[in-house]
Protein backbone atom coordinates (compact mmCIF):
# COMPACT_ATOMS: atom_id res chain seq x y z
CA UNK A 1 0.00 0.00 0.00
CA UNK A 2 0.99 3.66 -1.14
CA UNK A 3 -0.10 6.92 0.06
CA UNK A 4 -0.09 10.04 -2.24
CA UNK A 5 -0.84 13.97 -1.50
CA UNK A 6 -3.76 15.11 -3.92
CA UNK A 7 -5.10 18.93 -4.09
CA UNK A 8 -8.25 19.39 -5.83
CA UNK A 9 -6.91 22.89 -6.80
CA UNK A 10 -9.25 26.81 -6.10
CA UNK A 11 -10.76 25.71 -9.81
CA UNK A 12 -11.92 22.07 -9.23
CA UNK A 13 -13.78 23.70 -5.87
CA UNK A 14 -14.97 26.59 -7.74
CA UNK A 15 -16.14 24.95 -10.94
CA UNK A 16 -18.26 22.41 -9.05
CA UNK A 17 -15.68 19.57 -9.70
CA UNK A 18 -14.98 18.21 -6.65
CA UNK A 19 -17.35 15.16 -6.20
CA UNK A 20 -16.77 14.16 -9.81
CA UNK A 21 -13.01 14.27 -9.83
CA UNK A 22 -13.33 12.40 -6.42
CA UNK A 23 -15.45 10.04 -7.49
CA UNK A 24 -12.95 9.29 -10.24
CA UNK A 25 -10.11 8.35 -7.68
CA UNK A 26 -12.74 5.94 -5.54
CA UNK A 27 -14.40 4.36 -8.33
CA UNK A 28 -10.67 3.36 -9.38
CA UNK A 29 -10.25 2.11 -5.62
CA UNK A 30 -8.36 4.16 -4.13
CA UNK A 31 -9.15 4.87 -0.27
CA UNK A 32 -9.17 8.16 1.09
CA UNK A 33 -7.47 8.46 4.58
CA UNK A 34 -7.35 12.31 5.31
CA UNK A 35 -9.35 15.23 3.51
CA UNK A 36 -9.92 18.65 4.39
CA UNK A 37 -11.08 22.20 2.80
CA UNK A 38 -8.27 24.60 3.38
CA UNK A 39 -7.67 28.23 2.35
CA UNK A 40 -3.94 28.30 2.02
CA UNK A 41 -1.48 31.49 2.67
CA UNK A 42 1.72 32.46 0.36
CA UNK A 43 3.50 30.78 2.65
CA UNK A 44 1.80 27.75 2.45
CA UNK A 45 2.36 27.67 -1.20
CA UNK A 46 5.83 28.15 -0.82
CA UNK A 47 6.24 25.53 1.14
CA UNK A 48 4.27 23.19 -1.39
CA UNK A 49 5.78 24.44 -4.25
CA UNK A 50 9.26 24.63 -2.81
CA UNK A 51 10.93 23.51 -6.03
CA UNK A 52 9.17 25.67 -8.31
CA UNK A 53 9.50 29.13 -6.31
CA UNK A 54 11.86 30.37 -8.68
CA UNK A 55 10.59 29.48 -12.28
CA UNK A 56 8.72 32.23 -14.38
CA UNK A 57 5.40 30.72 -13.95
CA UNK A 58 5.26 30.65 -9.87
CA UNK A 59 4.12 34.17 -8.93
CA UNK A 60 0.75 33.26 -11.32
CA UNK A 61 0.74 29.98 -9.78
CA UNK A 62 0.99 31.40 -6.12
CA UNK A 63 -1.57 33.79 -6.91
CA UNK A 64 -3.72 30.86 -8.27
CA UNK A 65 -3.47 28.44 -5.54
CA UNK A 66 -4.36 31.02 -2.63
CA UNK A 67 -6.93 32.60 -4.66
CA UNK A 68 -9.76 30.53 -2.73
CA UNK A 69 -10.49 27.23 -0.82
CA UNK A 70 -9.18 23.79 -1.98
CA UNK A 71 -9.28 20.39 -0.89
CA UNK A 72 -6.30 18.71 0.52
CA UNK A 73 -6.38 14.94 0.58
CA UNK A 74 -4.26 11.66 1.34
CA UNK A 75 -5.38 8.89 -0.92
CA UNK A 76 -4.22 5.20 -0.35
CA UNK A 77 -3.70 1.96 -2.70
CA UNK A 78 -1.22 0.16 -4.34
CA UNK A 79 1.06 1.77 -6.14
CA UNK A 80 -0.97 4.74 -5.38
CA UNK A 81 1.38 7.82 -6.89
CA UNK A 82 2.07 6.45 -10.14
CA UNK A 83 -2.31 5.45 -10.50
CA UNK A 84 -3.04 8.82 -9.19
CA UNK A 85 -0.57 10.83 -11.64
CA UNK A 86 -2.38 8.53 -14.27
CA UNK A 87 -5.62 9.45 -13.54
CA UNK A 88 -4.90 13.06 -13.76
CA UNK A 89 -2.86 13.02 -17.15
CA UNK A 90 -0.37 15.79 -18.42
CA UNK A 91 0.25 18.78 -16.39
CA UNK A 92 -1.57 20.88 -19.21
CA UNK A 93 -4.64 20.15 -19.58
CA UNK A 94 -4.42 21.30 -23.57
CA UNK A 95 -2.03 18.08 -24.12
CA UNK A 96 -3.20 15.31 -21.69
CA UNK A 97 -5.26 12.14 -23.12
CA UNK A 98 -8.82 11.96 -23.15
CA UNK A 99 -10.07 10.03 -20.62
CA UNK A 100 -7.49 11.62 -17.39
CA UNK A 101 -8.81 13.98 -15.12
CA UNK A 102 -7.25 16.90 -16.90
CA UNK A 103 -7.56 15.76 -20.76
CA UNK A 104 -11.42 15.60 -19.97
CA UNK A 105 -12.13 18.44 -17.87
CA UNK A 106 -8.92 21.17 -18.30
CA UNK A 107 -7.54 23.88 -21.00
CA UNK A 108 -4.69 24.60 -18.53
CA UNK A 109 -1.37 24.15 -17.41
CA UNK A 110 -1.90 26.20 -14.57
CA UNK A 111 -5.98 25.63 -13.80
CA UNK A 112 -5.53 21.64 -14.28
CA UNK A 113 -7.87 20.78 -10.88
CA UNK A 114 -5.60 18.54 -9.62
CA UNK A 115 -1.95 18.10 -7.89
CA UNK A 116 -0.49 15.07 -6.75
CA UNK A 117 2.89 13.80 -5.44
CA UNK A 118 5.36 13.07 -8.07
CA UNK A 119 7.41 10.70 -6.14
CA UNK A 120 7.59 8.29 -2.90
CA UNK A 121 9.99 11.52 -1.68
CA UNK A 122 7.55 14.05 -2.54
CA UNK A 123 4.76 12.26 -1.07
CA UNK A 124 6.34 12.17 2.25
CA UNK A 125 7.06 15.35 2.19
CA UNK A 126 3.88 16.80 1.09
CA UNK A 127 1.90 14.58 3.23
CA UNK A 128 3.80 15.47 6.25
CA UNK A 129 3.49 19.23 5.10
CA UNK A 130 -0.48 19.03 4.71
CA UNK A 131 -1.31 16.37 7.10
CA UNK A 132 1.73 16.54 10.02
CA UNK A 133 -0.48 14.34 12.42
CA UNK A 134 -0.92 11.64 10.06
P1 LIG B 1 1.14 20.67 -10.19
O1 LIG B 1 1.06 19.22 -10.49
O2 LIG B 1 0.41 21.20 -9.03
O3 LIG B 1 2.69 21.07 -10.06
C1 LIG B 1 3.19 22.34 -10.38
C2 LIG B 1 2.15 23.21 -10.99
O4 LIG B 1 2.63 24.34 -11.66
C3 LIG B 1 1.39 22.44 -12.07
O5 LIG B 1 0.59 21.46 -11.49
C4 LIG B 1 0.66 23.56 -12.77
O6 LIG B 1 -0.49 23.99 -12.06
C5 LIG B 1 1.72 24.66 -12.70
N1 LIG B 1 2.52 24.73 -13.92
C6 LIG B 1 3.46 23.87 -14.34
N2 LIG B 1 4.03 24.31 -15.48
C7 LIG B 1 3.43 25.47 -15.76
C8 LIG B 1 3.57 26.42 -16.81
N3 LIG B 1 4.47 26.25 -17.80
N4 LIG B 1 2.78 27.51 -16.80
C9 LIG B 1 1.89 27.70 -15.79
N5 LIG B 1 1.70 26.84 -14.77
C10 LIG B 1 2.47 25.74 -14.77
Amino acid sequence: MERTLVLLKPDAVRRGLVGHVLSRFEAKGLGIVAMELRTITGDQADAHYAEHVERDFYPPLREFATSGPLVALVLEGDEAIAVVRALNGATDGRQAAPGTIRGDLSLSNRENLVHASDSAESAEREIALWFPDL
